[in-house]
């Protein structure tokens, strides 16, 4: 079976070692993929929101299946119209990929259909949403409505931040047009779990949970980026908080799409907040995690094509998705600097013990030799029967992959021990 698999982040090496556990599985294409996935997919430099230009190569290509997992693409329609020249992929339809490609549309569906969420408006005029902030709690947070890389969520402590924010967004485009239109929602505290779930549009099978870490500095200070680390399952996210989330947030969620001519099928993120008053969804995103999937995936003990091929076909119900009761840890090393300004081009060694444990993000081939290209440059990944000991082996491991500025935090998975005891 040859696969397409359109992305080239930490979370599709992940995914493409996960696919070749399929015997049945020969090829696996990667757009544009990276340098350091040459080993386990051929390489294609088509940019992941080259939308014709995957499909030509997918016309030109044997491809069986079809693998789309970055925000960009899905939102941009991949999946339609790769099915529209009948190839059947993995990853939501352009109309339910609207749950990320817009947080108004997500904060709508939600209080259409009484799902847990933060308190919101949303505005499209300036006089409007500054005028709102005047009585507002603070802190408060301010959203830009479309994809912004993940950079377009504003936490605001003073309504003076606030008032910076709404104007940066939408007079000074400082996210582009997703910042035309603002979500302006209430601040919700409580620890935070990351739950994946595979879905066909009628059946939700969620993945075990996780724990992101957001922050770039230890302790969870400095900026926000992608994820510095992950650690699953998420010890704050028990059996009782899971089934109270099927209840009220995961099939609530499946069933209002669905109703809404949306059905969405692929991966659904679950991006959750367990408050005093019950866990409220934060965001959802229509794909996989990165790094959530690093972390996620080990622990999977079925067929990932298996179960992919399920929420195609619409037989999820039937089809068993189990995983592993260990705990697994994911460290990522980052070019210091990272999210704004770092150098790149750092050639990048590792054992090969800490390789066949590393998913590759920023990385090219030059002159045969990989080299740091981005911000995330590789996740290191153990899995263990405790957490301390997936902790323990994920530092051991990373710490033998090594570039110029390379720079990890040193805590991932911290927290969670803390709340373990
Ligand atoms: P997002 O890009 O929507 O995942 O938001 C980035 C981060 O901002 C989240 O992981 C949360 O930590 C934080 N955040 C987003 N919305 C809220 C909210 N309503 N209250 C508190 N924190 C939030
Ligand atoms: N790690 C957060 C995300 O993938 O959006």
């Amino acid at each position: 079976m040859h696969i397409l698999v359109v992305g080239g982040g930490g979370r599709e090496h992940a995914i493409i070692k996960k696919l070749r556990e399929n015997p049945a599985v020969t090829e696996i294409y990667a757009l544009p993929g990276n340098g350091g996935m040459a080993g386990q997919a051929k390489c294609v430099p088509i940019a992941a929101t080259d939308i014709d230009g995957i499909v030509e190569f997918a016309r030109t290509h044997p491809v069986d299946y079809a693998v789309v997992t970055p925000d960009d693409p899905l939102v941009l329609g991949c999946v339609d119209r790769l099915n529209a020249i009948g190839i059947p992929c993995f990853g939501p339809k352009q109309n339910a990929a609207m749950l990320e490609g817009s947080k108004a549309f997500a904060k709508g569906l939600m209080k259409k259909y009484g799902i847990p969420t933060a308190n919101y408006q949303v505005f499209t005029r300036l006089d409007e949403a500054l005028a709102y902030l005047e009585t507002a709690p603070m802190p408060t947070v301010v959203k830009a409505d479309g994809l912004a890389l993940g950079k377009g969520v504003l936490i605001c402590a003073t309504r003076a931040e606030a008032e910076q924010a709404v104007t940066d967004m939408m007079v000074n485009a400082k996210f582009g047009a997703s910042g035309a239109t603002v979500v302006i929602e209430e601040f919700l505290e409580g620890p935070e779990v990351s739950v994946l779930a595979f879905t066909d549009g009628k059946t939700v099978k969620p993945m075990v949970s996780s724990m992101d870490h957001k922050r770039a500095g230890d302790g969870d200070t400095g900026l926000n980026t992608g994820g510095m680390g992950t650690v699953a399952p998420n010890p704050y996210y028990t059996p009782e908080i899971a089934q109270q989330c099927m209840a009220e947030i995961f099939l609530p969620t499946i069933r209002a799409m669905a109703a809404e001519g949306r059905p969405f099928s692929g991966c659904l993120y679950f991006g959750l907040m367990l408050t005093k008053t019950g866990p409220k969804v934060i965001e959802y995103n229509c794909r996989f995690g990165d790094p959530e999937t690093q972390v996620v995936l080990p622990l999977l003990k079925s067929d990932l094509l298996t179960v992919m091929q399920a929420t195609t076909n619409g037989t999820l119900a039937e089809t068993p998705v189990e995983f592993s009761d260990q705990w697994a840890c994911c460290v990522i090393t980052a070019s210091a600097g990272y999210p704004e300004h770092y150098a790149k081009g750092f050639p990048i060694t590792m054992t090969a013990e800490a390789a066949a444990h590393t998913d590759v993000a920023g990385a090219k081939l030059a002159d045969g030799r990989l080299v740091t290209a981005g911000g995330r440059v590789t996740g290191t990944t153990a899995v263990a029967g405790t957490l301390a000991g997936a902790i323990r082996e994920a530092y051991r491991l990373a710490n033998q992959v090594e570039f110029a500025n390379a720079y990890r935090r040193r805590d991932i998975g911290q927290r969670a021990l803390q709340a373990l005891e």
